[in-house]
């Protein structure tokens, strides 16, 4: 069991992170600020990007599949809306960017995309269904933001909380149910472009 959530962390990040809004100072990296200041070309932005949106991989996949290990995916659904917002506002804070997670259909209303967001998932969905392989990432200037967006694809583990509404486990169903009622993330198979994540900084002076 262990093994294959692990092998699934590049893409489970997505399991239930948050726009965060706890902060959480003793966790800021040494020059964090300095670090997102220093960005001043598209190049700079990825390498931000590519850092940010793996360290948050590392810091929720781990505590999403102990969860599934301690307490089943009914139990990770209640633990995920709860401990995710602040540990995501951790890592955001730690680099000195924003931090956000956001998909055409979503779980969690506090995810949903603004516009620029909306063109960021249609691109990435354009190019999945004119067969060609999904970008690693996309860079926006937007609302005086720096942005870079990493894709997230849908893996077999996924499909236990995101998968189809009758093939859910009734425990995993009566979770979502009564957690988000408006929930729209269900349906997803392997391999289903699920979302992104978006790490941005201010886009002042670049
Ligand atoms: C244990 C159940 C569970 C598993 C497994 C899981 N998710 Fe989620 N997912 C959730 C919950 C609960 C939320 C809403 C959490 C929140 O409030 O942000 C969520 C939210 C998301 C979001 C944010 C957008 C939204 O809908 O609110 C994305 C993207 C996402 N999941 C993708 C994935 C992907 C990809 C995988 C597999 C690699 C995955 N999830 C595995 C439960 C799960």
């Amino acid at each position: 069991m262990r093994r294959s959530i692990l092998a699934a962390l590049p893409i489970l990040l997505a399991a239930c992170v948050d726009e965060g809004t706890v902060t959480r100072p003793d966790d800021r990296a040494p020059g964090a600020e300095q670090r997102a200041a220093d960005v001043r070309s598209e190049d700079d932005m990825v390498a931000l990007g590519n850092e940010v949106s793996s360290a948050l991989i590392g810091e929720l996949m781990g505590r999403v599949a102990a969860a599934i290990e301690e307490g089943g995916p009914a139990y990770a659904i209640d633990f995920c809306s709860t401990e995710a917002l602040p540990r995501t506002a951790a890592v955001a804070e730690a680099h000195g960017v924003e931090l956000k997670r956001t998909s055409a259909r979503v779980r969690n209303p506090a995810n949903a995309p603004d516009a620029h967001e909306r063109a960021a998932l249609e691109y990435f969905e354009a190019e999945m269904a004119a067969g060609r392989a999904l970008p690693s990432h996309l860079v926006q200037r937007a609302d005086g933001e720096l942005r870079y967006y990493r894709p997230i694809v849908v893996a077999e583990l996924c499909t236990t909380c995101h998968g189809p509404r009758d093939a859910l486990d009734p425990a995993v169903a009566e979770a979502l149910d009564r957690r988000y009622p408006d929930d729209e993330a269900t349906g997803y198979r392997p391999g289903d472009f699920r979302g992104v994540v978006r790490v941005s900084v201010p886009a002042a002076n670049r």
